[in-house]
């Protein structure tokens, strides 16, 4: 039965049975494409979709360089919405700014985090019009919504990518909800040795990653970030100028068959609550106030002070806790435009991002809580 497949239909059958799992925890769709980067899928998106120079995608303006580099990169071209101080669209500024524009065919709304962006009334203001939507799960898998459904089935596309949330150096699924733009029967490049290069880098920046985990000394720790990061850009190096579609590498595929995705999502869990439990310090404030299991976060953002981030970065770093940003690759506020995105420039200026993942035991948790909760006000 298989050798009747044509080479591509049956690499494409391979690597569904072999990700059978992961597809079950996102929301059911018959037409999707599973492949190795998201911004490959975008850029196939962009081709299914027929966008030209003269149609723009509208998007928020701290966005990830993979989401705006194959639009860039198309000549397709996109303009900025304000965002809201969680990072969610504001639907009638939105509305206005379609209604303004007869342009915009696409919308990209992003779940920050993993904490769900509300769709609906978006897609209720924008009904009457041809504009689709773009669902961004790629920090949001596993999450639900608030009626406890699987986010990724309000747009009419979504885009999942797996080494956001997984040990895994790669892999990205795009869904198509629409049955008038197939997205299954895409054509895969074949493998290269650069392409192999990078997927090697990528794995070495999770060895040490692992690594910086056990690292109880944060001279050794500082060093070892350096190095990751450098493996991080090597890997990166090659997905951000190639957009052509890869199949999941081998390494993704084997590991992903060794997750045990249950186990994980009830660390984050267990982590998730006991920190918004108990973190109790004026220093933090959580960017969103609530939460729930629905929400199984990527990281838990808070906002500090602007002026005290990196001095609770350095006390942190040198009692062996390590709170990141994400400025790199975010931020495409137009630099002309600064006054018009208030809150993406609040939060590029002054998050914090909190590890809850799943290699952080409770014991771990209880120990950085106590830390955080310590630092001083100044
Ligand atoms: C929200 C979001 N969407 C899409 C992408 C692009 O995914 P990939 O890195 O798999 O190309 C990223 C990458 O950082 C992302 O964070």
């Amino acid at each position: 039965m298989l050798h009747l497949l044509r080479q591509s239909s049956r690499e494409r059958f391979y690597h569904e049975m072999e990700a059978r799992e992961i597809l079950s925890y996102l929301p059911q769709c018959d037409d999707y494409c599973f492949a190795s980067t998201g911004r490959s899928l975008i850029s196939l998106l962009i081709k299914q979709l027929g966008l030209t120079d003269e149609d723009t995608c509208l998007m928020p303006a701290y966005v990830a360089e993979g989401v705006i580099q194959p639009f860039i990169q198309s000549g397709v071209n996109v303009q900025f919405y304000t965002a809201d101080e969680k990072l969610f669209a504001k639907p009638e500024a939105l509305e206005t700014q379609i209604e303004n524009d007869p342009s915009i065919k696409l919308l990209v709304l992003i779940h920050p985090f993993g904490f769900e962006q509300p769709i609906k009334p978006i897609k209720k203001r924008l009904f009457h019009k041809k504009i689709r939507i773009l669902e961004d799960c790629a920090q949001s898998l596993f999450c639900k919504n608030a009626e406890g459904d699987l986010l990724g089935g309000e747009g009419d596309f979504s885009l999942f990518s797996l080494n956001k949330y997984l040990p895994v150096p790669d892999g990205a699924i795009l869904q198509s909800y629409l049955p008038a733009v197939k997205v299954a029967s895409a054509g895969f490049e074949p493998e290269s040795e650069e392409r192999k290069a990078s997927i090697q880098n990528y794995m070495e920046h999770l060895h040490l990653n692992f690594e910086m985990l056990e690292s109880d000394a944060p001279s050794e720790s500082q060093e070892i970030l350096e190095k990751t990061g450098d493996a991080y850009e090597r890997y990166y190096a090659f997905i951000s100028h190639n957009l052509s579609l890869y199949h999941p590498c081998p390494e993704t595929l084997g590991r992903l068959k060794t997750i045990d995705f249950e186990k994980m999502m009830a660390q984050r869990i267990i982590n998730t609550r006991f920190l918004y439990e108990n973190l109790r310090n004026n220093t933090f404030r959580f960017v969103y106030e609530t939460w729930d299991e629905n929400c199984i976060p990527m990281t838990v953002p808070v906002y500090v002070n602007p002026g005290q981030r990196n001095r609770v970065i350095s006390e942190l770093f040198d009692q062996n806790i390590l709170l990141s940003t994400l400025i790199d690759k975010w931020d495409f506020i137009p630099k002309d435009q600064i006054d018009n995105f208030p809150m993406e420039k609040q939060f590029i200026d002054s998050h914090l991002l909190i590890p809850v993942n799943e290699f952080l035991s409770i014991n771990q948790m209880e120990k950085m809580v106590e830390i955080l909760n310590k630092i001083l006000t100044k």
